[in-house]
């Protein structure tokens, strides 16, 4: 199982720092969420991020694309430095094409699918991708509550990744904490991006990544051990959760 830090969720005056912690602390990869405020209600950063973080880290730089027309920013961010890129089935009617030209930039490519898309709309492309992102929330923010129907989905695309014999990766990107790692790796992810629960946590990222590993080390989650971590988790992520309304900072407060 692989570990993508979100670095959404990162103190950017520290970025290249908190990236490095990262790196040491055995992260698989960096995922750098990139929104435009017309794809998804909010914006985040572009190209110069990448271009600065490529100096300080050895790891894939995995650029998720929430923006309209990715295609138009590939060789922006190519040159920047990014490794893969992922862009969303909502919004692209002509996919195919995408995901080709991606492909000759010889990045690695994945397509992303948002919790109300079907795995289905994946059947004629799979055999084609690197890595399917299944969106466990909505995108457009951080630090958001995992939404638990797509529990069956990541089990659906997992059954197709193995019928198509492919080798493509499957990711999980929102919400994933200690317990929603667990159920997402037993339902079939072997990647998950986490922000908050990573960069989020009072004791830094090193400690926050290896709770993440050990809770999917462990073999079995009971249902209350499951619902007594949400419990936790709940309270504070609604207190952010509650004006999400496009005008929300996409961190959460200090100190929540
Ligand atoms: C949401 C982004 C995620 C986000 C995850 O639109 O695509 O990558 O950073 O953040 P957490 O882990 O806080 O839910
Ligand atoms: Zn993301």
């Amino acid at each position: 199982m692989k570990l993508a830090p979100s670095i959404l969720a990162a103190d950017f005056a520290r970025l290249g720092e908190q990236v490095s912690e990262a790196e040491r602390a055995g992260a698989d990869r960096i995922h750098v969420d990139v929104m435009d405020g017309h794809f998804v209600p909010n914006i985040s950063m572009g190209a110069p991020i990448v271009k600065s973080l490529r100096q300080v880290t050895h790891l894939p730089l995995e650029t998720h694309l929430m923006i309209s027309d990715p295609d138009f920013f590939f060789d922006e961010f190519a040159k920047a430095g990014s490794d893969s890129f992922i862009v969303h089935w909502e919004g692209n009617n002509n996919l195919h094409r995408t995901i080709q030209r991606a492909k000759t930039l010889g990045k690695r490519v994945g397509v992303a699918i948002n919790p109300a898309t079907p795995a289905s709309v994946l059947e004629e492309i799979l055999p084609g991708l690197d890595l399917v992102l299944v969106m466990t929330v909505n995108p457009g923010f951080g630090h958001q509550h995992f939404i638990d129907s797509t529990l069956a989905k990541i089990r659906g695309v997992r059954r197709m990744i193995e019928q198509m014999k492919s080798d493509c990766e499957l990711e999980l990107d929102g919400g994933i904490d200690p317990a929603t790692a667990r159920l997402g790796v037993a339902a079939g992810a072997d990647v998950l991006v986490a922000g908050s629960s990573i960069f989020g946590e009072h004791d830094g990222v090193e400690a926050a990544m290896n709770r993440l590993r050990a809770a999917i080390r462990a073999q079995s989650i009971t249902r209350k051990e499951f619902y007594a971590s949400r419990n936790c988790h709940r309270s504070r992520r609604l207190r952010f959760e509650g004006g999400v309304d496009g005008s929300t900072p996409w961190r959460r407060p200090r100190g929540h």
